[in-house]
């Protein structure tokens, strides 16, 4: 495995990785939301060594990332609601799922059999490498199946390290969320996962309502599964006091009752800000994971903006696991 600094070196990074990925390698990817684990989306071998360095279930369909709107209608159906959508937030922490173009070159294992794609640009470096590939790249998150997204190239390096060809550092994930996934279907914007582009804004920019995902949407959005978000230690959430040997995710000001009595403690934002709390998550709910401790409570996260997303995460994480987990 070889990495890149693509701050101090962005030449490299971009010729490298335009060349790994050309050759049918991995290469896990900086983008503003979370690490991605990147193929060539035209070329099966590379896309199935995504899902066995992820250990991921074959029916998880991969978001596609492309260089900008010219280059998705190459590959989706782009209808003037998703359009419309792709030219207000991309590049940006959207992903729009549109009917697949028949015939297009995208492997069939992309898209785990749907005739859908998810298609999404990127901010940075991911943009400028589909642009010089001439084609998209698949990329779910950078981590193994089950476990927490990545949001810097540590902790891809710890995780998948032994797996990918190379890996492209960009610093620390600005978003630390994955993507808003949106389908407009039928005049109707469905919303399959949160993120940080949220319900309010979509609706506000769209003139409609947005319709949320029913329960059982695991079929329209198969990585919206349950368990998705896990550590290895439970999670307690809206904890109102510490219990014996638990570790403290807090969030804002205000302590709880007896926060001192947490084994170890993060706090995602201690001046309470959604989008600070955002980017620190998975880093946190990491680390505190190491701690050896009998749960990870967590205080209660305003259900607001970003706060949804994040409730999302949090309520994945503390599901009970199943094996059906991404
Ligand atoms: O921020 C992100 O979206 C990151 C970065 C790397 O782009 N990617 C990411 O990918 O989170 P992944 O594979 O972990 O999640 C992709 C989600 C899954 O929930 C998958 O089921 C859904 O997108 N998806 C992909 N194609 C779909 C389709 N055609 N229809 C419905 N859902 C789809
Ligand atoms: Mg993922």
């Amino acid at each position: 495995m070889i990495l890149i600094d693509a701050i101090t070196e962005p030449e490299n990074a971009l010729a490298n990785a335009v060349k790994t990925l050309c050759a049918g390698g991995l290469v896990a990817l900086p983008t503003e939301t979370v690490y991605g684990l990147a193929a060539d989306a035209t070329n099966g071998e590379a896309v199935a060594r995504i899902f066995a360095a992820k250990g991921r279930p074959q029916f998880n369909p991969l978001i596609c990332h492309v260089s900008d709107l010219e280059m998705a209608k190459r590959y989706g159906e782009i209808s003037p609601m998703a359009e419309k959508l792709a030219k207000r937030f991309w590049p940006g922490p959207l992903t729009i799922v549109v009917p697949l173009k028949a015939n297009c070159g995208i492997h069939p294992l992309v898209s785990a059999g749907l005739d859908t794609i998810a298609l999404r640009c990127p901010r940075g470096i991911v943009g400028q490498i589909a642009d010089e590939l001439k084609r998209p790249i698949a990329a779910p998150s950078a981590n193994t199946s089950g476990t927490i997204s990545p949001t810097t190239a540590k902790h891809v390096e710890d995780d998948l390290g032994a797996k990918v060809d190379l890996i492209i550092d960009g610093g620390a994930c600005s978003v630390g969320l994955e993507s808003t996934i949106v389908k407009p279907w039928n005049n109707t914007l469905f919303l399959l996962r949160s993120g940080s582009i949220t319900v309010e804004e979509l609706a506000a920019f769209s003139g409609r309502p947005v319709e949320r995902p029913q329960s059982g949407a695991a079929i329209e959005a198969p990585g919206m599964m349950i368990s998705h978000y896990a550590p290895k230690t439970p999670m307690r959430l809206n904890a109102q006091r510490i219990e014996a040997d638990e570790a403290l995710l807090a969030f804002g000001p205000k302590p709880i009752e007896n926060a001192g009595a947490a084994r170890v403690q993060f706090n995602l934002s201690p001046k309470g800000d959604l989008i600070e709390a955002a980017s620190n998550l998975y880093d946190y709910m990491k680390q505190l994971d190491k701690k050896g401790a009998s749960a990870i409570a967590v205080q209660c996260i305003p259900q607001t903006g970003l706060g949804e997303a994040i409730n999302d995460r949090l309520c994945r994480a503390a599901a009970p696991k199943d094996k059906d987990h991404e």
